[in-house]
């Protein structure tokens, strides 16, 4: 048996492969840094939606269309939904929305996220939600409702940027949680809820905001080792590294320093935070080395997703919001092709529990 179910196959699928020794990740044939170099997220939207549904529209304007049809739903937001973790109203505000598995489902599905949170951020500030755009890009509007004003050229690049590096990777968690709803044919906002709430945890999608924690507590460069040691020798787990089929850098971690270093050459980046992000960067390598020396445990997608999204103002208590925002395109795919392709998933468990006592 194996706990963890490394290296079971679970599904074929033509979306999106991770090559964890090579350190490299394809989206239905497209190398990540083709992507990353030249689409938007709607671009790779379409790419994963393709053959999906019966009908491909233009996306970007039927995105748009479904950003201006879910936001309605931030009228129903309350006090005691906004007590909730950022999250945990977003799971809340998409569990309104109907099953159906429909191109206009999946793609209310993946605009939701992207509303919802801009909103969520302003309601728990006090200031009211802004209105989506049907005709501007996704990651633009996406800005625009969070800011208040039009986003520049660089922020809308690097929001970009980090929704398609993190649209889709493999048979993670979140997707596998997915795949198994919609196995059961209950539907795509099932599916896709089922999704996000694996996402939540910090083994997962829930790093990123503490890995700003970590950068915080180091305070400086010069004290950045000494903190890792610390928090390795009370076993503490060091956000934004390992991973759980990465033998090497994680490609996407890549993809995001790239961003986080032009954000950084526009000035939207302190150069300090940046030094202080690549000190904690290197100590952590180096510890993790010391104690796993048979383990390669090195930077994962989350840790300059941290700097990142910092950098572009979301609150770090949104920051496994913006991952689902870029995710939900993946969920929605996996879903589909569970459905139109697999079976129901049920696998086995082995029962080491008491039995009843035979009979004397
Ligand atoms: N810091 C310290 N030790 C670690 C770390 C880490 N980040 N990652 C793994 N280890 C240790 C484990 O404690 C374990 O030690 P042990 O053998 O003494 O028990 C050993 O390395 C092997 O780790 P596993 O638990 O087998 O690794 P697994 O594949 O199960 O976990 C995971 C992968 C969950 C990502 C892990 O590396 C981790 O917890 N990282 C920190 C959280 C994080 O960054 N999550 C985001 C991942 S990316 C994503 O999901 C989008």
């Amino acid at each position: 048996m194996n706990s963890g179910l490394e290296d079971v196959v679970a599904a074929e699928t033509v979306l999106s492969d991770v090559d964890g020794n090579a350190g490299r990740l394809i989206i239905r044939g497209i190398s990540l840094d083709d992507l990353v170099a030249h689409s938007r997220y709607e671009d790779v939207l379409a790419l994963l939606l393709d053959g999906f549904f019966p009908a491909m529209p233009s996306l970007p304007e039927a995105l748009g269309a479904a950003r201006v049809a879910v936001f309605k739903h931030l009228a129903s937001v309350d006090a005691g939904l906004l007590a909730l973790s950022p999250i945990e109203a977003i799971r809340a505000l998409m569990a309104r929305l109907p099953d159906g598995d429909d191109l206009a489902t999946a793609l209310q599905l993946v605009a939701a996220p992207a509303v919802f949170t801009p909103g969520i951020i302003r309601l728990r500030a006090g200031l009211a939600p802004i209105e989506p755009s049907a005709t501007a890009g996704h990651a633009a509007d996406v800005l625009a409702m969070m800011l208040g004003k039009p986003p520049t050229l660089q922020q809308t690049a690097a929001l970009d940027r980090y929704l398609v590096t993190v649209a889709d990777h493999g048979l993670n968690a979140s997707t596998f949680a997915a795949r198994v709803v919609a196995s059961t044919q209950a539907g795509l906002a099932s599916a896709v809820l089922a999704g996000l709430s694996a996402l939540k945890g910090p083994l997962h999608g829930g790093a990123p905001g503490p890995v700003l924690d970590m950068l915080d507590a180091a305070g400086t460069p010069a004290n950045a080792a000494l903190w890792i040691d610390d928090a390795l020798a009370r076993d503490e787990r060091l956000m934004g590294f390992g991973h759980r089929v990465y033998r090497v850098r994680d490609p996407r971690a890549d993809a995001l320093k790239g961003a986080v270093e032009l954000l950084a050459a526009s000035g939207a980046i302190d150069p300090a935070r940046l030094a202080l992000a690549e000190a904690v960067e290197s100590a952590a390598l180096a510890a993790l080395r010391r104690k796993k020396p048979d383990r390669r445990l090195d930077t994962n997608v989350e840790f300059y997703t941290a700097l990142l999204l910092e950098s572009l103002g979301f609150p770090r208590e949104t920051f496994t919001c913006v991952f689902a925002m870029g995710r939900t395109g993946g969920w929605v795919a996996h879903a589909r092709e569970q459905v139109l392709g697999g079976r129901l998933i049920r696998p086995m468990s082995k029962y080491v529990g008491p039995r009843p006592q035979q009979a004397a």
